[in-house]
């Protein structure tokens, strides 16, 4: 299993993709370790203002945009030559904004989701070196970003990932009733989006499978199943360089599979999240007398009707330690976190070093 990566002009040791994790939570430390390990790390953009110093509480938009490149920046001090890229939600009001960010400061790759990034190659035109990567859970929103960005900017997805709304963490791509009904197959759809790619548009992209894989048989059974690499998030969250608070990864350690559950956040989709503290997370802003404090989702029931809770802010404050009123985001598989590990460990468990000299 000596496979590498390649997406658009970047090309990786390994085909492991480290997920963006936001508030936070893959910051510069994270993704550039996973960098420099020969994986792609990611950046979250979402939130960054919060916990960066460069926010005033009334500069959000300006704070974020300039947190995102001091990111990028130093997790490029990390991994001088490892490949980094930025992972930006279309749901938020600063996307625009968030993308050219990136660009600016020498992201190599943007992956997007929570959304459909049909305006992404618009926004990139200028960095045509930067590759683009969707994230989909279903073949449907890749032929409808396919089209859109066939047709309106004469370019396609550099590579797609297929996010499987039964084990990811964080925003799902699907609705809650669909979600736990025995509906989604992850990798029929993994092949299904492949197969659309190439006989549509007779184009090999790499096709990254998302959501479940912990572990080197998670690893092997994804790319003998048909995908081209793996995105993982959960795994990367117990380690020394994951950018939360220690509080967060506590979190994961003593956390049990039954623990883990959907939320439905502000934005309109379901989540997955450490769910025992649900209410804390809602009485906390209901007792600080919050309104929506940053406008930062283009939608989102908090800010329209003040409904269930501000997420920016409850993701921050558990990325900061406060797992009690703060929401854990997290996919199925936290529960088998059992110790703090680093990067390096985990890439010599999913690619022992032996096989990689015989390769
Ligand atoms: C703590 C946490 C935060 C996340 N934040 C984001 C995010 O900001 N944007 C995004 O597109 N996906 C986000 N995700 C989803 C991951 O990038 C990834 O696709 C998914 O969790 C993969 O499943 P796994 O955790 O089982 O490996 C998040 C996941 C976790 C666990």
């Amino acid at each position: 299993m000596t496979v590498s990566l390649s997406i658009g002009r970047h090309c990786v040791r390994f085909p492991v993709i480290q997920g963006g994790m936001g508030v936070r939570v893959s910051g510069h430390r994270l993704a550039g370790h996973v960098a420099k390990s020969g994986g792609i790390g990611l950046i979250a953009a979402a939130g960054l203002a919060l916990n960066s110093g460069l926010y005033n509480g009334k500069n959000f938009y300006a704070a974020d945009r300039e947190a995102l490149k001091i990111e990028i920046t130093k997790a490029r001090e990390i991994a001088p030559d490892g490949v980094i890229g930025v992972n930006c939600m279309v749901a938020v009001s600063n996307f625009n904004e968030a993308i050219l960010a990136s660009c600016e400061a020498g992201a190599q790759l943007i992956v997007s989701g929570a959304g459909l990034p049909l305006n992404l190659p618009g926004l990139t035109v200028d960095y045509p070196e930067v590759a683009l990567v969707p994230i989909v859970s279903s073949v449907k929103a890749a032929q409808l970003i396919a089209r859109k960005w066939h047709k309106s900017f004469d370019r396609l997805p550099d590579a797609v990932v297929v996010e499987d709304p039964e084990t990811a963490g964080g925003h799902l791509g699907e609705k809650p009733e669909n979600i736990g009904v025995g509906k989604y197959d992850q990798y029929q759809t993994v092949r299904d989006v492949k197969k659309y790619f190439k006989e549509q548009w007779n184009l090999d992209i790499p096709v990254i499978a998302a959501g479940g894989i912990w572990d080197r048989a998670d690893l092997q059974f994804a790319l003998a199943q048909g995908a081209d690499g793996v995105q993982m998030a959960s795994r990367f969250v117990c380690t020394e360089e994951c950018d939360a608070e220690d509080a967060f990864k506590q979190a994961y350690l003593q956390c049990k599979q039954e623990d883990i559950g959907l939320v439905m956040s502000p934005a309109g989709l379901p989540g997955r999240a450490l769910v025992g503290n649900i209410d804390a997370v809602r009485q906390h802003d209901l007792d600080m007398h919050l309104r929506c404090p940053l406008n930062c989702l283009k939608k989102c029931t908090y800010k329209e009707c003040q409904e269930r809770f501000c997420i920016v802010t409850a993701l921050d404050r558990a990325q900061k330690g406060d797992v009690q009123t703060g929401l854990v985001f997290c996919g199925t598989n936290a529960y088998k976190a059992e110790r703090i590990e680093t990067v390096s460990e985990i890439f010599e468990e999913l690619f022992p070093l032996a096989e990689r000299e015989a390769g």
